[in-house]
């Protein structure tokens, strides 16, 4: 468990060594007893002679005593400085490099390693997707080992309370709507008495403190399989389905989402969802954007969740273009004008540099969005015996804060919040 040891490591000063087991681990104890007052913490604080052995007797001296036997020259003994280490026969024998920068130094113990590591990361950082159906059960996605379509009712809380037990106190709800349901306005969408804002009173009800995103996007509910409004040229229709994802958002901030997640990119929705949440009293609820979302082949395991892929063509004329950087500020630009409170880059790991973009141009806090394809390549990678799927998860996770995210949206969610805490699965 590498990101635990990492975070518990005993650390060694001088020849006494302090074991510092936290459980928690420190940086996070603050987010933890936020959540979750009355949960058992473990923290002790031992000091113990290096070498297991009796501490030196005293001898009875006063300091006066002491100091005057090292001015007479009698200073007690020491360890003396240890045998340089030899190195294997046939080493090269070589003088040293002249050079005075040496960044090796800094990383030579795991003590010195933590104390200069730039980047952390904490359960709070999290936002854990949950696909949720109006079945009694829960079914496995095929596509994404380890996620299911939960009940709404039963595996859906369930899941919750285990995210929240490790620290994870946000989540951002998908449904996987009745094909009956669908149609090329996606009116269920807005439907207050719809599958996410039914989920997302009982949540509430539950678990008052839950932080709840929401995806405000057509292709759940539309039978094109689209975020907007088909026309029948093909052509997604613009204000049109502005106008439907305002109603989409208003219904779940009724219901009572705290955060609402525009993801179809249709251009002027964060300004239009702004001004409609407000008119119906919304004010406090936030709008995350996805500023900057690309046309990318890694959601795919996610529409086999949903079963929403498009039924024809491609999502090209409104997601925007993996070759493109400088268009991000474009969208950037709108969406902060506009009254973005959290700009969402997507997916993650492949477009670290956009993240940087954002991160570095403006100062909202940055989510990133570690896709469905992402998770399952890096399970797949780990079911093969390919790479280590653990490490690989929480390397993947702290190279997107690395790259400027404030919270990660990942599959993981759950299994990286018991990681940080130490718990083993
Ligand atoms: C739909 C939506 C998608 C994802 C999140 N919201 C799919 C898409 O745009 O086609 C993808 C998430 C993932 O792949 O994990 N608006």
């Amino acid at each position: 468990m590498a990101s635990a040891a990492m975070l518990n490591s005993p650390c060694n000063v001088g020849a006494v060594k302090f074991e510092v087991k936290v459980k928690p681990s420190p940086n996070l104890l603050s987010a933890r007893t936020s959540i979750r007052l009355n949960r058992r913490r473990v923290l002790t604080v031992r000091a113990s002679n290096e070498s297991g052995s009796e501490p030196l007797r005293k001898m009875g001296l006063t300091d006066e005593e002491c100091e005057a036997a090292v001015v007479a020259g009698n200073a007690p003994e020491a360890p003396p400085v240890p045998p340089k280490p030899v190195a294997p026969a046939g080493t090269p024998n070589v003088s040293s490099l002249p050079i005075n920068r040496r960044p090796r130094r800094n990383r030579r113990s795991s003590a010195v390693r933590a104390a200069f590591q730039e980047t952390s990361i904490s359960p709070a950082n999290l936002v854990y997707p949950l696909f949720i159906h109006e079945g009694e059960d829960d079914t496995p996605i095929g596509a994404m080992p380890g996620c299911y379509r939960l009940g709404w009712r039963h595996g859906l809380v369930e899941e919750v309370a285990k995210a929240r037990d490790v620290g994870v106190n946000s989540i951002v709800l998908f449904p996987k709507v009745p094909d009956a349901l669908k149609t090329s306005t996606g009116d269920e969408a807005y439907n207050e008495n719809g599958l996410v804002p039914r989920a997302i009173r009982l949540l509430k009800d539950k678990y008052p403190d839950l932080v709840i995103y929401t995806d405000v996007a057509l292709d759940p509910y539309s039978s094109d399989g689209h975020d907007g409004i088909v026309r029948e040229d093909g052509v997604i229709m613009n204000d049109e389905t502005v106008h439907q994802l305002c109603k989409q958002a208003v219904a779940q901030a009724r219901a009572g989402a705290d955060v609402v997640s525009p993801s179809d990119m249709m251009d002027g929705r964060v300004g239009a969802i702004r001004t409609a949440l407000d008119a119906e009293g919304f004010e406090h609820v936030s709008i995350m954007s996805y500023t900057a979302k690309y046309a990318s082949s890694f959601y795919g395991p996610f529409r086999e969740a949903l079963d929403s892929n498009p039924r024809f063509g491609d999502k090209k004329t409104y997601q925007m273009n993996p070759a493109n950087y400088r268009e991000a500020l474009v969208e950037l630009q709108a969406d902060e004008s506009e009254g973005a409170d959290i700009l969402l880059v997507k997916p993650g790991l492949p477009y670290l540099d956009i993240i940087r973009l954002l991160r570095d141009k403006s100062p909202l806090p940055i989510a990133a969005y570690q896709v469905s394809g992402e998770y399952s390549m890096i399970k797949a990678g780990g079911v093969l015996k390919m790479i280590d799927e653990e490490r690989v998860m929480m390397e993947s996770l702290m190279c997107l804060r690395r790259a400027g995210a404030d919270i990660i949206l990942t599959y993981f969610a759950l299994q990286a919040g018991r990681c940080l805490c130490g718990e083993k699965r």
